[in-house]
């Protein structure tokens, strides 16, 4: 079988990494940037922009795909699962109408009140800045102001996080209205929700819902979840499939919102097949939908594909044939902890062009995997990108020793101008959230 995997960032080593295993499937790529974990992986590469849709599918009939797997978002926008299944290509992502759900925030908002999903957020979308600012003003500035459109998870800004105040929340406004940010001039504001996040990521056939672990992402920059949101500096899971904040049935409450959700796609006539992934937060008053998702998560996705132990392209051919509830999934009941390495600056301005020294070998002996990211090789050297580098995840059965195994294996990344949250997975971080948690259950 051909596998296609459209993507060149560390979540697409996972997802390579994963069909790898398949012993059914031959691996080709297209990727924007020469990624060496990708490139040892798949038998032929094709470097493209993974939004140039027109190159990609006759690469993709020139090399008999049978699936094709696609890892980052702008490709779905740009309508790239349309055309490969016009091609007579399978694909085990979601057509352009279907990721709407994470393309368009106001459609997702709004299918959530179509289909009285629970876990909907108060909110309302504007075009006009007066109107926006009677909203703010109604909910004393306590709001996330969200651009309609893709950013890259650059645009969500939070008050508190980004900005205090009305007349702060207003400038922001008024800026993603004047310059179109997210593609539109238009601005969602919703209530802010105070919480808990996690990721919920699921397979999914359009009918049925394979949930995975609920794994814990860190979008702020520095240490203590300081400094600009990133793309995500890192990320853990336990080996129950839980949160030390997460009870089981909060879990279940995840699956259920998830599962109404692919539903409701279908009643709209936007069958979503392929990873699906919710950013869901713990509240006082129980889980909220933040954004969905329409693919893995980066980094979440390398916490969870690395303990998938049923074949890949089984789980991707029972996706496609609509037959997902009768394949039993089996995962390792692992604990992980994920960490990037990014060139200093990241967030800000990145140090691009610097060398990066990765001994595999030691890596892999300390029982930790590598995913190489926005990276790029001269005269064999790696060299770092504008984006996040690498990620090294510790893997084993307890999460404190995950997270032992993850900074032993990162003693084996050298470079001058790298940076690393070191806090990720560990006790005082995990403890701190257990201890918010409390709080906020507390006040209710
Ligand atoms: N972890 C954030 C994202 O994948 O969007």
């Amino acid at each position: 079988m051909n596998v296609l995997v459209v993507g060149g960032g560390a979540r697409e080593h996972a997802i390579c990494d994963a069909i790898a295993r398949s012993e059914q499937a031959t691996l080709y790529s297209v990727m924007n940037n020469l990624n060496p974990g990708i490139e040892k992986l798949a038998v032929e590469y094709l470097l493209e922009k993974e939004t140039q849709i027109d190159h990609i599918i006759s690469y993709a009939t020139k090399k008999n795909i049978d699936i094709a797997l696609i890892g980052p978002e702008a490709p779905l926008e740009a309508g790239i699962a349309d055309e490969l299944t016009k091609n007579g290509i399978n694909v085990c992502a979601p057509l352009k109408n279907a990721a709407r759900i994470e393309t368009d925030k106001e459609w997702m908002r709004n299918l959530l009140t179509k289909y009285k999903i629970p876990g909907q957020l108060h909110h309302k979308s504007f075009t006009n800045s007066s109107e926006a600012k009677e909203f703010i003003e109604e909910l004393n500035a306590q709001v996330a102001i969200k651009p309609i459109g893709l950013t890259g998870g650059k645009g969500v800004h939070v008050a508190g996080d980004h900005f205090n105040g009305t007349d702060e929340a207003m400038a922001y406004v008024t800026e993603v209205i004047q310059n179109k940010i997210g593609g539109a001039a238009k601005v969602l504001i919703e209530e802010k929700a105070v919480g808990e996040e996690f990721t919920l990521q699921a397979f999914t056939d359009g009918s049925h819902l394979a949930p995975l672990p609920a794994v814990q992402d860190h979008k702020r920059l520095l240490p203590d979840d300081k400094g600009p949101n990133t793309g995500g500096m890192g990320s853990y899971s336990c080996a129950n499939g839980l949160l030390p904040f997460l009870t089981q049935h909060e879990y279940d409450e995840g699956v259920s919102i998830l599962q109404k959700i692919v539903s409701a796609l279908a009643k709209e006539r936007c069958r979503y097949i392929g990873p699906i992934y919710g950013q869901f937060i713990l509240t006082a008053n129980g889980v909220k939908i933040i954004e969905v998702n329409a693919r893995f998560g980066d980094p979440e996705a390398m916490n969870v594909l690395p303990l998938l132990q049923t074949d890949f392209m089984e789980v991707c051919s029972a996706m496609l044939d609509i037959t997902l509830s009768k394949k039993d999934i089996q995962m390792e009941k692992k604990s992980t902890v994920c960490k990037y390495v990014v060139p200093e600056g990241y967030g800000i301005k990145s140090m691009v062009g610097e060398t990066i020294d990765v001994n595999e070998n030691a890596i892999r002996q300390e029982g930790a995997m590598l995913f190489y990211a926005s990276v790029t090789k001269k005269n064999n050297h790696i060299m770092t990108g504008s984006s996040r580098s690498l990620a090294v995840v510790g893997i084993t059965d307890e999460l404190a020793e995950a997270e032992k195994i993850c900074e032993q294996a990162l003693t084996y990344i050298k470079g001058d101008h790298l940076f690393i949250r070191h806090d990720i997975g560990t006790k005082k971080l995990l403890e701190k959230r257990v201890r918010h948690m409390k709080e906020i259950r507390g006040r209710k």
